[in-house]
């Protein structure tokens, strides 16, 4: 066991832990963060991923460890002052999701490309998502979504 200290959504965290656990499982069992969802655990489907310092990473394969004196951001740590942040916002707008298991993850990837390339061509949000699986196959308007957020958030809008 060990205690591990980290940021989480903006708020210290800190908790002892065995640290070879694997992040999702600290989130979502000790935290009841639950919006960082469980799919394959191979590192395979993207459903599980959160932003570590603003890079996404694939919270069933990183050891809680890991995090030690970093910032994690899950999908329940986008939206500010009880508005979504403008990627989910175009994930509702343009209907982004079927059941909504792999959406919080696309989410957080999303904002990780955004926020390195703002103006990404469609080639290169299907590129970067290629590795995220949708069971519902609502690829398409996933697409649709980022790009869309990607036309909302120039001008600054966070
Ligand atoms: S649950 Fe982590 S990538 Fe599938
Ligand atoms: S919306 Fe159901 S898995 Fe993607």
């Amino acid at each position: 066991m060990k205690t591990v200290s980290f940021t989480l959504n903006g708020a210290p965290a800190r908790l002892t832990v065995d640290e070879t656990r694997p992040l999702l499982w600290v989130l979502r069992d000790d935290l009841a963060l639950t919006g960082t969802k469980y799919g394959c655990g191979e590192a395979v489907c993207g459903a599980c991923t959160v932003l570590v310092d603003d890079e996404p990473v694939r919270s069933c394969a990183m050891a809680v460890g890991e995090v030690e004196g970093r910032r994690v951001t899950t999908i329940e740590g986008l939206a500010r002052d009880g508005r979504l942040h403008p990627v989910q916002q175009a994930f509702v707008d343009r209907v982004g999701f079927q059941c909504g298991f792999c959406t919080p993850g696309m989410i957080l990837d999303a904002c990780a490309l955004l926020a390195k390339r703002p103006s990404p061509t469609r080639d290169e949000i299907v590129r970067h998502m290629d590795d995220h699986l949708c069971r519902c196959g609502a690829h398409t308007r996933i697409l649709d979504a980022i790009e869309h957020a990607a036309t909302t958030m120039k001008g600054g809008a966070r």
